[in-house]
């Protein structure tokens, strides 16, 4: 095996530049020696939507997607689905190490303590449609707990930051539960911290008149191991965007509430929700092949099938369809999941999908679910951006304590007008539809 080293060859001078390989990676500042005149910017690489850069060195998840592996500070998913809890996990995303009981006593008990919302914002809520959907509620509620703790701008102070964990892992499942009491006209539930972390979440959710909601145990515990499913991806687009708005220094909930509202996206966190309208325009397993023929055509994508990383199944899809018949077992079997096995037995032969190598991701599933614990289609994302804030604090912290990061601002090609003087009103033709013709070169 030679150096660690890339020799580059610039014909248009026919200087060599030897870079070094690390990680896998050269370093794109390397590439800024290379050029043509003194005068010259020299190279950038050039990755739209960073298919192939790698932003940040990460310990909290590792993703090998060739072979469907997920794991969080190196305990594969599949064990920490099977024995973690959710809080245990998230304490694990932060903090790198699973908690001892002491601390888990501790993190657990800070975090009860933080379930309640301030009043102005319940308040807040009721500005809103009846018909907004809980994601656009659950971003802009984000936002506004920055107004609530303008301490929270001092991401440094690390007693300050740990304030600031309690508060949005323990806050989230208030606000989700809020907006969803607030599109049904129902009063709001208020935390009852004798419960679970989703036991709670469940009675904010469904209680009624009762004295005290009892959640089903089997429901409680499936929602527990789901927000655990979802707990981090690596850079994932949301992901990203809580790393980005986090390096300009701004305060975690602002933060937070853009990678929320990255993770809304249909493509992202929004395809749970687009699965399952998906299936219910499918309506029957008849209906299947006429569907699938639309996709290979071009003209619809399968909402739940792909991923950028995972070219093997995403083995959160396979965990979820573990916990698919455990709560069938109490809410009855959804009839759309034969659809949806139906979609999945035929992609896997299907040349179109094996040959993008197009598997069923954590999406495809969780929807079948959500659907069955009786959470309409607008809450799927919500219940994602959950389990996903320990992630997101996750990588946030991680961000901030790498002294190799800096504010996020990456550079461009420009192809726009060169210098043209100012045009007088008297001078000018009428435009084009600016939008329609923007993709071509100026002339
Ligand atoms: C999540 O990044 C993460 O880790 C995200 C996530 C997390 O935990 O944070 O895992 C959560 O967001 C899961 C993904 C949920 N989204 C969906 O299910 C929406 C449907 N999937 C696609 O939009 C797509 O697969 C993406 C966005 C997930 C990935 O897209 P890529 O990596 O950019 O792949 P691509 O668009 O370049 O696709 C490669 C080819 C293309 O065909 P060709 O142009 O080569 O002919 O595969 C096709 C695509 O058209 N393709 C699909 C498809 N996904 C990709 N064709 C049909 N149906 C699909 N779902």
């Amino acid at each position: 095996m030679g150096k660690d080293t890339l020799t580059i060859t610039d014909n248009r001078t026919g200087k060599t530049y030897e870079l070094e390989i690390k990680d896998g990676t050269i370093r794109s500042l390397d590439l800024r020696q290379i050029k043509v005149s003194k005068e010259d910017f020299g190279l950038m690489g050039y990755d739209p939507a960073f298919t192939n850069t790698a932003s940040c060195r990460s310990q909290v998840t590792f993703i090998d997607g060739a072979k469907g592996i997920l794991m969080y500070r190196g305990y594969p998913i599949e064990q920490l689905a099977e024995q973690s809890s959710f809080l245990e996990t998230a304490y694990l995303l932060i903090y790198g190490e699973l908690p001892n009981g002491e601390q888990l006593d501790e993190w657990e008990g800070n975090l009860k303590h933080h379930t309640f919302i301030h009043e102005n914002i319940r308040k807040l809520l009721g500005g809103f449609r009846y018909d907004a959907h809980p994601m656009g509620m659950l971003v802009s509620m984000l936002g506004a707990l920055s107004t609530f703790y303008p301490k929270s701008k001092r991401i440094r102070d690390p007693e300050i930051r740990k304030e600031q964990f309690y508060r949005l892992i323990a806050k989230t499942p208030t606000l989700a539960a809020f907006s969803f009491r607030h599109t049904r006209g129902l009063p709001m539930i208020y935390p009852d911290n004798d419960l679970s972390y989703a036991g709670n979440f469940l009675n904010m959710l469904w209680k009624m008149s009762e004295a005290k909601y009892e959640p089903n145990p089997v429901l409680e515990k499936a929602l527990d191991v789901l927000f655990i499913l979802h707990g981090d991806h690596e850079q994932n687009c949301s992901a990203n965007a809580m790393r980005s708005v986090g390096s300009s220094e701004a305060d975690p909930y602002c933060a937070a509430a853009a990678a929320a509202a990255a993770l809304y996206g249909p493509l992202h966190g929004g395809a749970n929700e687009q699965v399952l309208r998906m299936l219910v325009e499918i309506g029957s397993i008849k209906n299947v092949p006429g569907y699938v023929k639309r996709v290979k055509e071009g003209e619809l994508l399968l909402m739940g099938f792909g991923h950028r990383v995972y070219k093997n199944y995403d083995p959160r899809a396979q965990i979820i369809k573990g916990i698919a018949d455990q709560v069938f077992e109490v809410t009855g079997r959804n009839p759309l999941l034969d659809i949806a096995l139906e979609l999945e037995r035929i992609a896997l032969q299907d040349d179109y999908f094996v040959k993008r190598k197009l598997y069923p991701n954590v999406d495809f599933y969780s929807g079948l679910i959500y659907q069955a614990m009786g959470f309409p289609v607008e809450m799927y994302p919500v219940l994602f951006a959950i389990g996903r804030m320990p992630g997101w604090i996750g990588q946030w912290v991680e961000m901030l304590d790498d002294k190799e990061q800096k504010i996020a601002r990456p550079r461009q090609i420009y192809t726009g007008y060169q210098k043209r003087d100012y045009l007088a009103l008297d001078k000018r033709v009428p435009v084009a539809d600016k939008a329609a013709v923007a993709t071509q070169a100026p002339t």
